[in-house]
């Protein structure tokens, strides 16, 4: 839900003084849980930076599936709502990790508005063409910032973050190949 077509970068949101939405303040409660602090404090940074991306990207699929018409709607609006689906499965596997880590999980639509790294939705699309060429736009920019993820958690140490990331990897290369297939072979 970016507002500006150019990416944010992960330095988390300040909107007013609310010193509270700085990812570094959400490694909030002790945990018997053995990674380093100063490791699951970055890891909970991360995670929520995309927690964000990725209820952005849900919110986008399902605003596909709503809006897309033409010859190819049945199955658009159908594969739009299994992304949409699939998708909020990842957000819910990156918040119960930020938990996990000792943070608070960070995903009100206010948060994910202004921290959000992906490009905004157009409103206005029509067509099948239209709604592919947008969100394939949507999650190969999400499955870029994933595959990041990956590396810094294994800089991290956290093997645990590490994975999770890495099945949201693999779930969004398997959907952006359905949306691209669309455009290809014609
Ligand atoms: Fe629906």
């Amino acid at each position: 839900m970016a507002r500006t077509t150019t990416p944010r970068p992960d330095s988390g949101v300040t909107r007013g003084n609310s010193e509270n939405r700085s990812p570094t303040a959400t490694a909030a409660y002790t945990t018997k849980n053995d990674l380093p602090e100063a490791a699951r404090r970055e890891a909970v940074a991360l995670l929520n930076q995309r927690l964000a991306d990725c209820i952005d990207l849900q919110t986008q699929s399902k605003q596909a599936h709503w809006n897309v018409k033409g010859p190819s709607f049945i199955a658009l609006h159908k594969l739009f709502d299994e992304i949409n689906a699939a998708v909020a499965e990842y957000a819910d596997l990156l918040a119960e990790r930020v938990v996990q880590l000792g943070g608070i999980a960070e995903g009100t639509v206010g948060v994910v508005a202004e921290r959000s790294t992906l490009v905004d939705y157009p409103i206005g699309l029509s067509t099948g063409a239209e709604h592919v060429a947008a969100l394939s736009d949507a999650l190969a920019m999400f499955g870029r910032t994933v595959r990041v993820g990956i590396e810094e958690m294994n800089e991290l140490e956290d093997a645990g973050s590490a994975d999770i990331l890495t099945e949201i990897s693999r779930g969004v290369d398997k959907w952006l190949w359905f949306v691209e297939a669309h455009q290809q072979g014609g």
